[in-house]
């Protein structure tokens, strides 16, 4: 136990179970005190998150679909009632249909594009405007993001594309709430076993080449990435704002 994020609210988005990168950094923020805040997108991640939040004590959950303006905004209406002040923000929200992870990326369609793009990339938007108001002794966001923005993995496609449109996201609103001392920080992780990474093409194979030639032979875990979590969440990391800060046991610094 530490106190680096004690009497911090932090609200946390995109636990779906107890693999979930969310999860590992929520319990690395608890363990260094912070109150914590749930979202859930539907009643199987709600059960799932009552369980795996069953022995934290008191924590709260709310159900937001990122794509509901409406549930948006009921979400942070609820915070601002219950707490009053938000100091982080952790979103691990990512979506695409999984026929355009399968199939070539110039085959993506229309809908298919817009759909990853709104929920990958302008649902960072949409919680960083609200989170804003509620963020009155100044704040700390942080998104997850992944190489696939610029080099290309093939499969990954329209992902990729949504990551590169997020990690400039995170500098346009990390200058524009830099001034209300908010910082805005992406961590692209290595490559890690969730559920999402199930549904991207050739994903065992990338593990095995990541443990072969990262600098630290091996992939990361929900530990590393918690840990790196706790560290743009706190005042520890207090001049660090709009970075893509690399946690992939050093694997994107390989030349061959
Ligand atoms: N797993 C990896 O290898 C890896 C690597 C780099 C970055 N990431 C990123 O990490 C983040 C978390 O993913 P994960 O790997 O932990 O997978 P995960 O499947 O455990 O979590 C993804 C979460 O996104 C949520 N989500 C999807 N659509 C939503 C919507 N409309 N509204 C609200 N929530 C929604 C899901 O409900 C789920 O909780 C994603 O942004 C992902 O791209 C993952």
């Amino acid at each position: 136990m530490g106190d680096l994020l004690k009497d911090k609210n932090i609200l946390i988005m995109g636990v779906r179970n107890k693999w979930s990168i969310a999860w590992g950094i929520a319990k690395a923020a608890k363990e260094q005190g912070a109150n914590l805040i749930f979202t859930y997108l539907g009643e199987r991640e709600k059960e799932s998150l009552l369980k795996l939040t069953e022995e934290m004590g008191d924590v709260a959950s709310f159900p937001c679909d990122v794509s509901n303006d409406e549930e948006l905004d009921a979400l942070f209406a609820e915070i601002k009632n219950r707490y009053g002040v938000l100091h982080g923000v952790v979103h691990a929200i990512a979506f695409a249909k999984s026929e355009d992870l399968q199939d070539t990326f110039v085959n993506t369609s229309r809908e298919g594009f817009r759909i990853a793009m709104d929920i990958s990339v302008y649902s960072l938007l949409a919680v960083s405007k609200r989170a804003r108001e509620l963020m009155t002794e100044g704040g700390s966001i942080i998104t997850l993001t992944y190489r696939g923005s610029v080099k290309v993995y093939p499969g990954y496609n329209v992902m990729g594309v949504a990551k590169a449109a997020l990690e400039a996201s995170v500098r346009y609103i990390a200058q524009e709430l830099g001034g209300q001392n908010i910082r805005v920080n992406a961590i692209s992780a290595g490559p890690i076993k969730t559920m999402s990474a199930k549904g991207v093409k050739n994903f065992s194979d990338i593990l095995s080449i990541v443990e072969e030639k990262s600098f630290l032979k091996r992939n990361i875990t929900l530990e590393d990435l918690g840990g790196s979590a706790v560290y743009l969440l706190s005042e520890l990391s207090s001049g660090v704002t709009g970075e893509v800060l690399y946690v992939d046991a050093g694997y994107n610094n390989m030349g061959l």
